[in-house]
């Protein structure tokens, strides 16, 4: 009875101790993000993302070939675009909606914060505009197709 007893706490310690490791891996997979190599905006949103917990790798070579190989359309389009776990973001999206991205897993191509709102993580400054965080369904889907994801009214 006692041994019974411990092996139940034993393993219910491995698998709260998976959960907690596999849902940690999910929300903090590496991002690829392609960007121009002077792009300070940019770069401001790398550090938010790493400021969130995820690993992040640089690609210096601009982001049109990237975008387009994701299935971005122009429309929809801004000044980097990142891959994360089969989903592209592209733009200036805040990192809680790629977590809860990689947390709901819908099917989608991914989501995009087109054009470069002010007030968005990496532009901030003086003024905060409204904006949306965009789900693209299917690639080559223009900015009228996708629906809203998030909105940020400020
Ligand atoms: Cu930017
Ligand atoms: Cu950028």
């Amino acid at each position: 009875m006692k041994t019974n007893k411990r092996q139940f706490i034993l393993t219910s310690i491995l698998t709260i101790h998976l959960v907690i490791t596999t849902n940690f891996v999910s929300a903090t997979g590496t991002v690829e993000v392609y960007k121009s190599p002077t792009c300070g905006c940019c770069g401001k949103w790398v550090d938010h993302l790493r400021d969130h917990g995820f690993t992040v790798n640089t690609h210096d070579v601009g982001n049109k070939e990237a975008r387009a190989r994701a299935g971005i359309s122009p429309t929809l389009g801004s000044c980097h675009t990142a891959l994360v776990d089969g989903y592209a973001i592209e733009g200036h999206v805040p990192a809680q909606d790629i977590i809860r991205l990689l947390k709901e897993r819908p099917k989608a191509v991914g989501i995009s914060v087109p054009d470069m709102p002010h007030g968005t993580p990496g532009m901030e400054g003086e003024r905060n505009d409204p904006y949306d965080v965009l789900l693209i369904q299917e690639k080559g889907d223009t900015r009228d197709k996708a629906s809203v994801f998030n909105r940020y009214r400020p």
